[in-house]
């Protein structure tokens, strides 16, 4: 198996820490303290977690691709663009540049999809910069995808490692919900998917729509019934993990090429919103939902049953979560009396959801990862 550790071991990579703290590149507040032992994140991974990083990069979608590329309790099978924050004709160019500029070019990139599954494409050019990287102009990628398309790459890695594999999904549904429309019999095999989506405190493109699960309403409800073990890390964490002109400094401090590449992608998209808008910070909503497998002490986990609204002319993409029962659906379109008493259905969760987050310890992890020098 591919070595994906940066860090054969704790030791080494608390040398390589002590190394970055000692050169002052950073301050000291942002590595482990006697107060957050290194080991309450720095452990040894047991056994990383293989996953496929499905993405739309995108600002933060850059940072929680070096993150996940950086971190050794993860194993990155294959990094799968999808149309989302600018089209795929720049999500699938942008993946190739991060991998590459993370020195990954051996990690499998395929083009997923480039459009939603049944609606006009929206994009986010507005909080993402033209080009998805804040304006960043990073030289054409030497990497190229791979032949195969997204869905195809998804399935042969998950039918060839049955139960191992988790999806880890930044972007809207659209290439989680072809795998699964195109093959039936695969869910099962999937461990699980980790979701950057949905709120169950109002939206961010509409009041009541998170973006990736407006882009594509209907990939989103196929992923919430499919019966895969999710986990949705949601507006109601992530727009606590907002990214502060101190931190995106210490990414410019530190020397490594994908701190270098951090910053600069930041540092654009800073300088772009305030021109354009009084933003002052900027949600780290992907790179907190990749932290969650790394260190799931990031954020606290509740049972909910999540519903996605798809035929709302308002409302589509709404994530609706019930921590308990009964679940109701809309009155019926017909007048009349009540209908009759029936006995409620068993109340069943079909997702982990993200309620609370410890901004501190995520923010902690993420300068560790990307500014270490290795
Ligand atoms: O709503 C936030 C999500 O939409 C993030 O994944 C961001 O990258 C955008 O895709
Ligand atoms: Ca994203």
């Amino acid at each position: 198996m591919r070595s994906n550790n940066l860090f054969r071991n704790r030791r080494d990579f608390l040398r390589t820490s002590a190394v970055t703290l000692a050169a002052g590149a950073l301050p000291s507040s942002l590595f482990p303290s006697k107060e957050n032992p290194a080991n309450t994140y720095f452990a040894p991974p047991t056994k990383p977690h293989r996953i496929i990083l499905d993405t739309d990069p995108g600002v933060d979608d850059a940072i929680a691709i070096f993150l996940a590329l950086r971190s050794p309790e993860l194993h990155v099978e294959a990094v799968t663009p999808v149309c989302g924050n600018v089209p795929l004709s720049l999500t699938l160019p942008n993946a190739l540049r991060l991998v590459e500029i993370a020195g990954r070019a051996d990690i499998p990139v395929a083009a997923g999809a480039a459009t939603p599954l049944v609606r006009r494409l929206v994009t986010a050019k507005y909080a993402h910069g033209s080009n998805g990287l804040g304006g960043v102009d990073f030289a054409e990628p030497k990497l190229k995808p791979v032949p195969e398309t997204a869905t195809e790459l998804i399935r042969r890695i998950v039918r060839a490692n049955p139960g191992e594999i988790s999806i880890v999904a930044v972007g809207p549904l659209t290439n989680v919900a072809t795998v699964l429309k195109s093959d039936p019999t695969i869910a099962p095999l999937i461990k699980s998917i980790v979701i950057m989506g949905g709120s169950l405190s109002g939206g961010n493109i509409t009041p009541a729509a998170e973006f990736n699960f407006y882009v594509d309403p209907e990939a989103a409800r196929i992923v919430f019934d499919s019966g895969i073990p999710l986990t949705m890390v949601g507006l109601d964490v992530t727009r606590k993990v907002l990214i502060r002109d101190e931190q995106v400094r210490a990414l410019e401090a530190a020397q490594n090429p994908v701190s270098q590449a951090a910053g600069k992608i930041l540092r654009a998209n800073f300088d772009r919103l305030h021109k354009t808008s009084n933003a002052v910070d900027f949600a780290m909503h992907d790179p907190l939902t990749v932290a969650q497998l790394i260190e799931p002490s990031v954020v606290t986990l509740k049972d909910f049953f999540v519903e996605i609204e798809t035929t709302g002319e308002l409302t589509a993409g709404q994530s609706l979560g019930y921590a308990h029962g009964p679940v109701r659906r809309s009155p019926p379109l017909e007048t009349g009396q009540p209908a009759a008493e029936s006995p409620e259905p068993e109340f069943k969760p079909n997702a982990k959801v993200a309620v609370e987050v410890d901004p501190d310890k995520f923010f902690r992890l993420l300068l560790a990862r990307l500014a270490s020098p290795a």
